[in-house]
């Protein structure tokens, strides 16, 4: 991936028509700007790392097809247990689709708590993430898993309780950082919401079958220029010595 860094320009003319997200691996010039157009460069690893984080106001521009479909793809990589690939994304794209997730998660009483929030609604597009539990029951009671399970629990049956720790969550989560980095790749702003309230309703209103858990919301598009700050300007990040421990909890960091 090329390393070059610039930033990203919002080169916008009123009477010309965007033509979509324009990837350069060099800054462009004035001559080959495209009117409309919105230019940014490939990031290193390093600096999508560092420089992801919950974006909550949107513009309304359309998050581009082609973009969206190479982002849930990349997401399909992410590792799952016993690669039983259980994650599932609903995809809500336009007002009219992604209402089906504000209309069952928030009340009013909610958006009038929160009025900043309301710039979080613009978001063209929500990725909603499924831990699919029937693919891995159905995985775990393949032969080469099951002896394994059967050998740690003594049941000659894969349930929910089967597992030291429920991986389809965990695998979820795996899917969800994907998207969430790969849209700072792309350039694009997302945020991650739970799902707190409502999840019967949004169960009924995108007909999910029972054996799928919503894992939450990954709302997606373009940052808008009043994003807000978030909780890392008010609380500190743990730094690295508080968090990392050394060969047991009370371990001391090694020399360098
Ligand atoms: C499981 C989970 C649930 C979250 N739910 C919400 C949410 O409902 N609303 C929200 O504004 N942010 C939510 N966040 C975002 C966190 O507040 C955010 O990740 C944290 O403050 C760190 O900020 P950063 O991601 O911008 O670095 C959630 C994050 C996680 C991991």
């Amino acid at each position: 991936m090329q390393v070059t860094r610039f930033e990203t320009l919002r080169y916008r003319a009123p009477d010309r028509k965007r033509i979509g997200d324009i990837f350069c691996e060099e800054p462009p010039s004035a001559r080959t700007i495209v009117p409309g157009a919105r230019y940014h460069a490939r990031m290193d690893y390093t600096d999508v790392v560092a420089s992801r984080r919950m974006v909550r106001s949107f513009s309304d521009v359309p998050v581009d097809g082609q973009v969206l479909l190479g982002l849930l793809d990349q997401a399909r990589r992410a590792p799952s247990a016993g690669f039983a690939q259980g994650v599932d994304f609903i995809v809500l794209r336009g007002e009219r689709e992604t209402e089906r997730w504000w209309e069952a998660t928030t009340t009013p009483d909610w958006w009038e708590r929160n009025p900043r929030r309301s710039s979080l609604r613009r978001a063209p597009c929500i990725v909603i993430p499924l831990a699919n539990m029937d693919r891995y029951r159905s995985r775990y009671s393949e032969p080469d898993k099951m002896r394994a399970l059967r050998a740690a629990n003594r049941s000659a049956r894969a349930t929910p309780d089967s597992w030291p720790v429920p991986y389809w969550f965990g695998d979820a989560a795996f899917a969800t950082m994907l998207l969430l980095l790969g849209a700072v790749d792309s350039g694009l702003g997302a945020a991650f919401l739970g799902c707190f309230r409502g999840e019967q309703q949004l169960r009924r209103a995108l007909l999910l079958p029972g054996s799928v858990k919503v894992f939450g919301a990954v709302l997606l598009g373009h940052p808008a220029p009043d994003d807000p700050p978030g909780s890392p300007t008010t609380h500190e990040r743990r730094d690295l010595r508080s968090v990392v421990h050394w060969g047991a909890w009370n371990g001391d960091a090694p020399d360098p």
